[in-house]
């Protein structure tokens, strides 16, 4: 049977993926690997994941220090996929200093950093013939969860920066995803159903390769989309042409 024609095709892609050593980062590098890539720079912070192969270049990259992203930035001649994974939870604490101070730590993590990392590594990204931007979001984006509300805003930010990001570059194709609990060292302990971190990678990947602008990757992130889905890209559509003359 002839392959299903796909509109972004990862065979002989340069990818960058942050936080590929373990979780959601893993499984996407894993999934990637299957799609015949030119190369997978995968980063991680202090230790290379427990895999291995000749496509994946492990690559050191704390995305929250200055030298480490300059240096991996210098490291990589070629790029055509970027994905900003890494992210941390920081449950909600009740002292409002040290709520503050999560806070930020986590709009750092999720908003200010991967924005500089895209920024380090336009260069590249302008120099793929198919450039793409993969922004791990989450459906939590949408409505704050009790006991998460920081990162709940955090992420939001990042779904209007990404949003934000297709305006500013309609020559990259910039995708958000938007996972629900998902079984990962993130959710340990959670009560809640947590989706398969490999499956859902497999949705993400396909999604990427059909073009889609946002990606809703297991059953309680398509309950979200169901809701709010088509709503915010109507709105994202109309509100392009908000303030044009
Ligand atoms: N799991 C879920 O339910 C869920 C749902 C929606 C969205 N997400 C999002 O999906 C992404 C992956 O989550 P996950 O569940 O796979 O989390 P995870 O298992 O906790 O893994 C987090 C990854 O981020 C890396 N990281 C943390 N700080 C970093 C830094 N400063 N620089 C570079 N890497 C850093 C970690 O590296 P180290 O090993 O060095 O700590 C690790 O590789 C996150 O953005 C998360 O917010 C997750």
């Amino acid at each position: 049977m002839a392959p299903t024609p796909t509109l972004f095709d990862l065979k002989d892609r340069a990818v960058l993926i942050t936080g590929a050593n373990r979780g959601l980062g893993a499984a996407l590098c894993k999934t990637i690997l299957q799609y015949s890539p030119k190369i997978i720079h995968a980063g991680y912070r202090k230790t290379p994941g427990d895999f291995d192969d000749p496509l994946i270049n492990w690559c050191q990259l704390d995305i929250q220090d200055a030298g480490s992203v300059a240096k991996a930035a210098a490291s990589i001649d070629e790029l055509d996929v970027l994905i900003n994974n890494a992210g941390i939870l920081i449950p909600t604490a009740a002292d409002p200093a040290e709520e503050m101070a999560s806070l930020e730590a986590m709009m750092d993590m999720h908003l200010h950093r991967p924005l500089t990392l895209i920024d380090a590594l336009l260069p590249r990204l302008r120099a793929s013939g198919q450039p793409m931007i993969v922004n791990m979001i989450s459906m939590a984006a949408f409505a704050s969860v009790p006991g998460c509300e920081g990162y709940c805003t955090s992420k939001a930010a990042l779904h209007a920066a990404t949003q934000g990001l297709r305006l500013k570059h309609p020559d990259i194709q910039c995708i958000g995803v938007y996972p629900g609990p998902t079984a990962t060292d993130m959710t340990a302990g959670s009560t809640a159903p947590l989706a398969d971190a490999m499956k859902s990678a497999a949705t993400i990947v396909s999604g990427m390769c059909d073009g889609k602008p946002s990606i809703f990757p297991d059953e309680a992130a398509l309950a979200v989309e169901s809701l709010v889905g088509a709503g915010v890209a109507t709105l994202e559509q109309q509100f392009t042409t908000l303030l044009s003359d």
